[in-house]
């Protein structure tokens, strides 16, 4: 089984990709092509296709239209110096989507067929991956739904994957500078034995009243708590994993089982040591960060995802408390994981662990 391939006859002029490029932001644009397929329970996967992007026409009683049977992923494309383009630990993306399928009950993506796609997809894309030397870089967005009409609660017996591409430059407009996160006690995101660790669309539809009562709150994201309100413990924020530095050396971060267990979380653990960093993954109580950033014991905070990188968070607020976390600007660790990081994303430092997959 491979990808058929269909290029558009109406491509986008090279001077308005142009434009596109030189101002991605994030998720405003998209390409010229999707990769799809099919599946239904007696066929398995089939009608594996990169075609011209264009709408879905689907029945109004589908599945993903009314309970929400739905996953997805997000991963990079960067230009090297030498021009080859390369994906960033895709088989991680590969290996997530699969288990988000199968917590969702959805038909499993092969991960042989996942990286095929998006291979295939960057190819045929190829003029849309912003220049080596910019921090943008071409996203993919993989997405698998139910796609059989049927109002009844049970898994569909027909599904459709689809990746569509986005140039992408940084999610928070001067993220680097730091952002503010408002640290909710109202919503919560995940409970055990929920779908708090598969990359599920509906997890993301819960957060957005969060967003909103963050935005409220003059902050830019929203950091989720679980557990009883005198017990608070550390989530994730609204589309990325939290990352802290203790005085000490450590770099903490929540212990997985109802968070997304993210790709850059799992390459800050890994990169840490090499930063003098010892990597620590365990509960984090909200009076603990509290605590911490008042007393100087936790002196940097940042985020880490695929879209966000590794975003610097100067100030946290919630009910009852604000404060500064260090010196109220980015902070010399966090900054140095995203150099390094980029590094080896963009092609420009040492790539010890295979994590770059070249694909043209
Ligand atoms: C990513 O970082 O790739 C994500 O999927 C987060 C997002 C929902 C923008």
């Amino acid at each position: 089984m491979s990808f058929s391939i269909t290029t558009t006859t109406a491509p986008t002029p090279a001077a308005r990709r142009a434009e596109i490029l030189a101002d991605p932001g994030f998720g405003r644009f998209f390409t010229d092509h999707m990769a799809t397929a099919e599946w239904t329970v007696d066929e398995g996967w089939q009608e594996l296709r990169v075609r011209p992007l264009e709408p879905f026409s689907m029945h109004p009683g589908v599945g993903v239209l009314h309970y929400g049977q739905e996953i997805f992923e997000g991963l990079k494309t960067y230009r090297h110096a030498d021009d080859s383009l390369q994906l960033f630990r895709p088989d991680m993306n590969a290996a997530r989507f699969a288990r988000s399928a199968r917590r969702l009950a959805l038909p499993e993506f092969p991960p042989e067929l996942f990286l095929e796609a998006m291979d295939e997809l960057v190819r045929i894309e190829a003029d849309w991956v912003p220049p080596h030397g910019d921090e943008a870089s071409l996203y993919l967005r993989p997405i698998e739904f139910a796609s059989e009409a049927f109002l009844g609660v049970r898994s569909s017996r027909t599904a459709t994957f689809c990746t569509v591409a986005s140039p992408a430059g940084a999610y928070f407009t001067g993220g680097v500078r730091g952002i503010r996160l408002w640290v909710t006690t109202k919503y919560t995101r995940a409970a055990v034995g929920g779908t708090g660790d598969a990359k599920c669309g509906g997890n993301y539809a819960g957060s957005l009243l969060a967003q909103t009562e963050a935005q409220e709150q003059g902050c830019d994201q929203v950091l989720y708590t679980s557990g009883p309100p005198e017990r608070r413990i550390l989530e994730e924020a609204g589309t990325m994993n939290i990352v802290l530095i203790t005085r000490s050396g450590k770099l903490v971060t929540p212990g997985l089982g109802t968070i997304l267990p993210g790709v850059t979380r799992d390459s800050l653990l890994t990169l840490a040591p090499e930063h003098g960093l010892v990597p620590v993954e365990r509960e984090i109580p909200l009076p603990e960060l509290v605590d911490g950033c008042r007393s100087g014991e936790i002196v940097e905070v940042f985020a880490a995802g695929t879209a966000a990188v590794i975003t610097p968070i100067i100030a946290l607020a919630g009910d009852g408390f604000e404060v500064t976390v260090g010196a109220g600007e980015p902070g010399p660790a966090g900054l140095a994981l995203r150099e390094h990081l980029l590094g080896i994303q963009h092609g420009d430092l040492p790539d010890p662990r295979g994590w770059m997959r070249r694909v043209c």
